[in-house]
Parts: C-alpha cells; sequence; structure tokens
C-alpha cells in the first residue's frame, strides 16, 4: 500500500503548447524534450484505509487545497483503474524551485503516477505509465523516459504516450538553468495554452508547423547536429512565446533579466561559442551547450545581473522506485 518514486525533470527543445481535448489533456502538438539528471522530484504514496481524505505535503509543508485537490483527481484515476477506495498521504519533494517554469509539474506527476500505481498493487508499463501521468501534465508524459524523448499528439487518450528516441547517454550535452526568480508562476501553462487556443491569431499556424519542426529536430538528434539542434530549440521556444504574446490578453513569463541571458547567450554564440536557449511557462532561461563548455558558461551566466542560481544538468534517466524509504 506503500511506494516511492523519483522522476527527473525534462526540458523541452521542441515545445508543446496548446490542448487538443481539455478533459483527457490530450495535446495538440507533439514536442522532443532531454530529461535531466540534476533535477529531480522524490514522491512517496500510502494509502491509507482509514484516512477519510487525500493529503498532500509538498516540500516539508502541507499543501493548499488547490494543490491537494490537483492530485485527489489524478489519484481518482488509480483507485478508477485498480478498484482501490482508500485516500493517499502523498508527500512530494523537489530539488529545485516549483511552478516557476522549471518543469516540476512534469517530474511531480511522473513520480505520483508511478508511485500510486506500485502502492496500489498494479505495475504498468512505461507507455501505460506515460498515458496515465499526462493525464496530470501534458509534460510528465515525457518524464516517464529517460534521455531524448518524443511525445505525440493523438486523438484518442490510448494513444497519446511518449516514447525514447535516444539514451542519455547517447549525446554528452549540458543544459544550465539560470534561475531568475523563484516566484510561482502568474499564468499556470493550463490557463495560459486555453487562453492562447482561443484568442490567438497565430494559433493554427502554430499546430500545422509543428510537425515539420518535429521531423527536423529528430534529423538533429540522429545526426548529433548539434547546430541544428540548438538553432531548432530557440525557434521553436521563441515561436510558442511569440505564440503565447499574442493571446488576448498576451501571455508575458518573462523578467527584464530573461532577456538579459538571451542577448548574453547570443552574445556568447557570436564569439564562438557553441551555445543556445530555450524557455518555458516562466522566465528562468535554460542554456545547452556540449559538455565541454559547461563550466566556462556557468561562471558566465552566474555572472549576469539578476541572475540568482545556476545548475548544470545532464541527460537523465527513466522514472524509478526508490527503495527503503
Ligand atoms: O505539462 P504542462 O501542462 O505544464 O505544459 C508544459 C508546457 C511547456 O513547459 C511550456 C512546454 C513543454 O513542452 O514542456
Amino acid at each position: 500500500m506503500k511506494a516511492t518514486a523519483k522522476a527527473h525533470a525534462n526540458i523541452a527543445l521542441i515545445k508543446y503548447w496548446g490542448k487538443r481535448e481539455a478533459a483527457e489533456n490530450l495535446p495538440a502538438v507533439g514536442s522532443i524534450s532531454l530529461t535531466l539528471k540534476e533535477l529531480f522530484t522524490t514522491t512517496a504514496v500510502r494509502f491509507d484505509p482509514g484516512a477519510d481524505r487525500d493529503t498532500l505535503v509538498l516540500n516539508g509543508t502541507p499543501a493548499d487545497s488547490a494543490q491537494t485537490l490537483r492530485i485527489s483527481r489524478f489519484l481518482d484515476l488509480v483507485r478508477k483503474r485498480t478498484g482501490l477506495d482508500s485516500r493517499a498521504a502523498v508527500k512530494s519533494e523537489n530539488n529545485f524551485p516549483t511552478g516557476a517554469g522549471l518543469a516540476s509539474s512534469a517530474s511531480s506527476f511522473a513520480a505520483l503516477a508511478l508511485a500510486a500505481t506500485q502502492a496500489a498493487g498494479i505495475n504498468l508499463t512505461l507507455q501505460e505509465l506515460s498515458i496515465l501521468a499526462r493525464q496530470g501534465s501534458g509534460s510528465a508524459a515525457r518524464s516517464v523516459f529517460g534521455g531524448f524523448v518524443e511525445m505525440k499528439t493523438a486523438e484518442r487518450s490510448e494513444d497519446a504516450f511518449a516514447f525514447q528516441i535516444a539514451e542519455p547517454d547517447y549525446w554528452d550535452l549540458r543544459l544550465l538553468v539560470a534561475v531568475t526568480s523563484a516566484e510561482p508562476k502568474k499564468t499556470g501553462s493550463t490557463e495560459g495554452m486555453n487562453r492562447t487556443a482561443a484568442t490567438s491569431p497565430y494559433y493554427r499556424q502554430w499546430v500545422e508547423t509543428g510537425p515539420a519542426d518535429l521531423q527536423e529536430m529528430r534529423e538533429a538528434i540522429r545526426n548529433r547536429d548539434f547546430e541544428k539542434l540548438g538553432e531548432l530549440a530557440e525557434y521553436s521556444c521563441l515561436k510558442m512565446h511569440g505564440l503565447a504574446l499574442s493571446a488576448r490578453p498576451g501571455i508575458l513569463y518573462w523578467n527584464g533579466a530573461t532577456v538579459e541571458v538571451l542577448q548574453a547567450v547570443r552574445e556568447w554564440r557570436r564569439s564562438g561559442i557553441p551555445v543556445y536557449f530555450t524557455i518555458d511557462a516562466g522566465p528562468q532561461v535554460k542554456a545547452i551547450c556540449p559538455a565541454g563548455y559547461a563550466e566556462n558558461l556557468h561562471k558566465k551566466l552566474s555572472g549576469l545581473p539578476g541572475v540568482q542560481q545556476v545548475r548544470i544538468a545532464s541527460p537523465g534517466p527513466a522514472a524509478h522506485l526508490v527503495e527503503n524509504q
């Protein structure tokens, strides 16, 4: 009745933004990501036949009712699947800022999917876990797997899952996370996506041009073509943020320091350093480079005004169970 699982954050190189179907949480576009070893969530789930409600402790503090409700809805999926009726105590810890555009929902729901199903006594395949995790958060479908991962768009829930494109050790890249604010974001990704789909005049083009971006990124990964991967990652990121900005009212996730980091990354690139950026639904900038450049870039990023903290991450493993906790 009890299990603990660990899942790693992932950062999309080709972005997911927009839902085809809200109730099932089906993404409108496919995406490609890299799972990160150094950023992770550890989640313990204990089903308790005596408890009258689900509880959530997040980073050592009891969660608010909105967060607990989201977890409770997700646990309902597991209860429905297994016939289990008990409420659960969930304890979750992130080793990085939560809800600030650092993919915490991805690692959280991937870890919760694995811990909750194991605690409920069922063993799902990685594909089944990915489908389940997706119903908590679209990007969580990708955190079930390690290395380079693609998420499909599909019309039916049972077809909308992620799969691995390449193992973590396939390509020795580094992703540096420059934290410019640890505040939770004001517009959550679901709200942002729904508003964008309903109001942006560019939304249709975003959905139509997605498959070509995915195809190019698969090729860049297959050929270990770093320039191509970086150029595409920046393109997909700016296209997604341009799209969000064109919603009504426009959604702006960046702060001043975010823009300073973007300018600096392009300046360093002009001076010959192979480095590109990407940004999720928050103000943090992620810089991507071959492993050998990471230490130097860590120093450079740490010295920029407004950068509070820089973390270096490398390709990481699939979600897994943690023993003896
Ligand atoms: O998984 P969600 O619903 O939090 O959406 C994630 C959206 C982005 O992080 C901005 C892009 C992505 O593909 O991860």
